[in-house]
């Protein structure tokens, strides 16, 4: 049986990243795109390069022409500007959106049939504008944010309670930004929740409410570190995650940025949410019960998120 196929557009930071891990871990064979080039061609070289002392038999394509991608399981894209200090994700909206048209065009041309996972940001803007342009079904366009952004929870929840990170389950909902809503009861470590450990003594609210701050800060903290660019190892292992689920019909409960239409009171908005991805990529959004204070946040996530797509509107006014 043939190796499934994997399309990365944008060879970037997070590209190269994917293309390795995609490799080591033998998802399938890896067609690296960019507009830039050289770029593709030699970080797919390179990592073949690691090929003999990994043991991966994944073959590696550098491109410049999407007529590469054809056929494409899954696409991965990361296409766009990474922010700079001081900058917002919403600053990269104009400059982004532009990246998204010509990717969602390749795409539809190429690989219709492909889940396809944004790392663009802003991200529930661009994932949004991704479908639009490409014309996919939403079940199988998704944007990766939660997966990534709970993982920074479970990270520094791990250490607050130097316990393994594997014992912590972490819900984040909600857009990715700011406005994030990292949900502290349905987070845990080996299923006690949050309010209990802090019942307990082993930390404090305090504590815990810095955490979720530190995390809905933790690419800006990393940006401020980087200085010429954003994070790009743990953004790279989230999505890869979110492809094995699909390549592998895990069924995976992981929360991502889905089109969202009837749960959670929405008509038809992609923001944060819990899914299930299996074979079919988004097979279900589980629509989980909010309490007063949750709901106040995510409306107001989702009010970012809608501004975000009304500003894209204008900008674009095919997209209206
Ligand atoms: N088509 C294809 N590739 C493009 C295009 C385009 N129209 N425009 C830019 N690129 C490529 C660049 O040439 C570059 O190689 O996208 C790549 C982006 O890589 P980096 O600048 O290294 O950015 P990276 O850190 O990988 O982040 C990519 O993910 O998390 C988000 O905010 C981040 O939006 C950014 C994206």
């Amino acid at each position: 049986m043939a190796r499934p196929k994997i399309a990365l557009i944008g060879a970037g930071q997070i590209g190269g990243t994917l293309a390795h891990l995609a490799a080591i871990k033998e998802l399938g064979d890896v067609v690296l795109f960019d507009i830039a080039e050289g770029t593709p061609q030699g970080k797919s070289l390179d990592i073949a390069q690691s090929g003999p002392s990994e043991g991966f038999d994944a073959t590696m394509k550098g491109t410049n022409d999407y007529a590469d991608i054809a056929g494409a399981d899954v696409c991965i894209v990361t296409a766009g500007v990474p922010r700079k200090p001081g900058m917002s994700r919403d600053d990269l909206l104009g400059i982004n959106l532009k990246v998204m048209k010509s990717v969602g065009e390749g795409i539809k041309a190429h690989a219709p049939n492909a889940f396809v996972i944004c790392i663009t940001n802003p991200l529930d803007a661009m994932v949004w504008a991704l479908r639009e342009f490409s014309g996919l079904p939403h079940n199988m366009v998704v944007g990766m944010a939660g997966v990534l952004d709970s993982a920074r929870f479970r990270h520094f929840l791990s250490v607050e309670f130097n316990v393994s990170m594997r014992d912590v389950t972490a819900f984040v909902l909600g857009g990715h930004g700011d406005t994030m809503v990292p949900l502290t009861r349905y987070s845990t470590v080996a299923g006690i929740p949050l309010p209990d450990l802090v019942q307990m003594g082993w930390t404090t609210q305090e504590k815990l409410d810095a955490i979720v701050q530190r995390t809905r800060d933790g690419g800006a903290e990393i940006v401020g570190l980087l200085k010429t660019g954003s994070a790009f190892y743990a953004p790279a292992t989230s999505a890869i995650e979110m492809a094995e689920a699909f390549l592998k019909d895990q069924k995976r409960l992981l929360p991502c940025a889905a089109y969202v239409k009837g749960a959670y009171g929405l008509d038809g908005l992609y923001v944060g949410v819990p899914t299930i991805i299996g074979k079919n990529g988004i097979e279900r959004i589980v629509d989980i019960k909010l309490n007063a204070a949750e709901q106040a946040m995510m409306d107001k996530s989702v009010d970012a998120v809608k501004g975000l797509v009304a500003a894209c509107k204008g900008i674009d006014p095919s997209l209206a």
